[in-house]
């Protein structure tokens, strides 16, 4: 079993309007309560933009942390309309920022808007949760370690502070699908990750997560494999009560 911290990251994606802060004063009651366990893993919730402002504003003295799901890739202030910079979801206390999503590398997030995003997130002092991912073609040819090893790379400085870097593996295949990697598998694939870390951060590595049909059933299979520091979670973070049994679960 674990001995790093954990992470509990839950990813909102398009969900989330004001009332929904029911569902993190349940996760954040539970995790207070959880005194045995609650130093071995952190919880970071990403709500939607509209909402990142009042909810990190209610949970600053709390257990649970908030970040966003996502930046654009130029900092500070400028003429891009609907845009939302680093340096503007830091100003309202958001502590974590996701990037590289699938969800956003399709609507064209390109590698060097990625790295731009990470280094203007790190600039902010925001912590990145960056992400990778294999698509089904990829896997189906055996190209899941090139690709993967290149997403990283292409992004990833050795200049760029790692401490404030996790990277969170999310096969295309397994998102929203119900479908998670063979246990094996994922071993594989998270110590190659862990290879190439170590290859472009001499000194320490940046976590690395495991995201993709995440749920309170399945994630006692995640429990044993020791070298995944924790989850991106999307659709089961919606529900209090999924995610407080995925904690629950990942320790029992
Ligand atoms: P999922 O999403 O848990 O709903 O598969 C994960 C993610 O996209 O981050």
């Amino acid at each position: 079993m674990a001995n790093n911290i954990r992470y509990f990251i839950g990813n909102w994606k398009m969900f989330g309007e004001p009332k929904s802060i029911a569902i993190l004063n349940k996760i954040n009651k539970f995790v207070k309560s959880d005194k045995k366990l609650n130093k071995k893993y952190k919880v970071v919730i990403t709500p939607p933009h509209t909402l990142v402002q009042s909810y990190a504003k209610a949970f600053s003295k709390q257990k649970i942390i908030i970040g966003a799901q996502n930046c654009y890739h130029k900092d500070n202030f400028g003429a891009n309309t609907g845009a939302i910079s680093p340096y503007m979801i830091k100003s309202v206390n958001a502590q974590y920022v996701i990037v590289g999503h699938s969800d956003n590398r399709a609507e064209g997030d390109t590698d060097e808007m990625l790295k731009n995003k990470v280094e203007n997130s790190l600039t902010n002092k925001l912590k990145v949760v960056f992400c990778i991912g294999e698509n089904k073609d990829h896997k189906k040819n055996n190209k899941t370690f090139n690709v993967l090893e290149k997403q990283l790379r292409n992004v990833l400085d050795k200049k760029f502070n790692s401490k404030d870097i996790i990277v969170a593996y999310e096969p295309i295949w397994s998102i929203g699908t119900g479908q998670i990697p063979q246990p094996d598998d994922l071993h594989e694939t998270v110590k190659y990750i862990k290879k190439v870390l170590k290859n472009i951060f001499a000194k320490q590595s940046p976590a690395v997560l495991y995201g993709g049909s995440v749920d309170s059933k399945n994630i006692g299979q995640f429990s044993s494999l020791n070298e995944i520091d924790g989850f991106l979670i999307g659709g089961a973070s919606k529900s209090d009560q999924n995610f407080i049994d995925i904690i629950k679960n990942y320790y029992k």
